[in-house]
């Protein structure tokens, strides 16, 4: 399978994907990295690995639908048969989210339901939380709403910062997104109309 992957940032996530598609044994490849960010760090590990890149910058669009649609043209000249969001800071609309349903994967720092959107760690330590993590689910229309494929758990410290939190968890994102999309790849998780079937059984 085709993987095209999406990052705005610095892209540590998009860079665990590479070497993990670069294992003998990996069942695809990354056949792009598009951003909506002229430099982000991202197109600069991709562009390393050798893989091809595109920009559609944002701030060029009016409406998020023209954005959207710039956004769709450039991934569709690629063909993908996954779409990867990783750190991707763009809210997508409804019809591209239509467009690729079931085959479009978001990584979220929480334990999903908890805390979607942004500054997920420091609301779970301003709610007390002991536990906290990491979410690899696909994407429908509802904000980080989708169906979660799965998810790593750390353990709160009593002197943990939103920092310190910060960097286990993503720890625990860069081993956890390339097994999804390993599974993915594999023909083993499948979106169902509100839930996920791994392996044919729902999860
Ligand atoms: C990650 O924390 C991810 O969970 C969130 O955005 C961040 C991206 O980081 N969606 P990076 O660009 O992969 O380093």
């Amino acid at each position: 399978p085709r993987i095209l992957v999406l990052a705005s940032g610095s892209g540590t996530n998009l860079q665990a994907l590479i070497d993990a598609s670069r294992e003998r044994d990996f069942p695809g490849q990354i056949c792009a990295v598009g951003s909506n960010r002229p430099n982000a760090f991202a197109l600069e590990r991709a562009a390393q690995a050798h893989i091809e890149t595109f920009v559609v910058d944002h701030q060029k669009y009016d409406s998020r639908e023209e954005f959207d649609g710039a956004l769709m043209a450039e991934i569709r000249r690629h063909n993908p048969d996954l779409l990867v969001l990783a750190g991707f800071m763009r809210i997508l609309t409804t019809d591209f989210v239509r467009a690729f349903r079931g085959r479009l994967l978001n990584i979220h720092p929480s334990l999903l339901p908890k805390y979607t959107g942004l500054n997920t760690h420091q609301r779970a330590l301003d709610a007390g939380d002991t536990q906290h993590g990491v979410s690899v689910h696909f994407v429908t229309e509802e904000l980080d709403g989708g169906p979660v494929i799965a998810q790593a758990e750390v353990s709160i410290a009593p002197d943990d910062t939103a920092e310190t939190l910060a960097e286990r968890v993503q720890e625990k994102e860069h081993i956890l997104y390339p097994i999804v999309v390993r599974w993915f790849c594999e023909g083993r998780i499948q979106l169902g109309t509100d839930y996920v079937l791994f392996d044919g059984e729902l999860l």
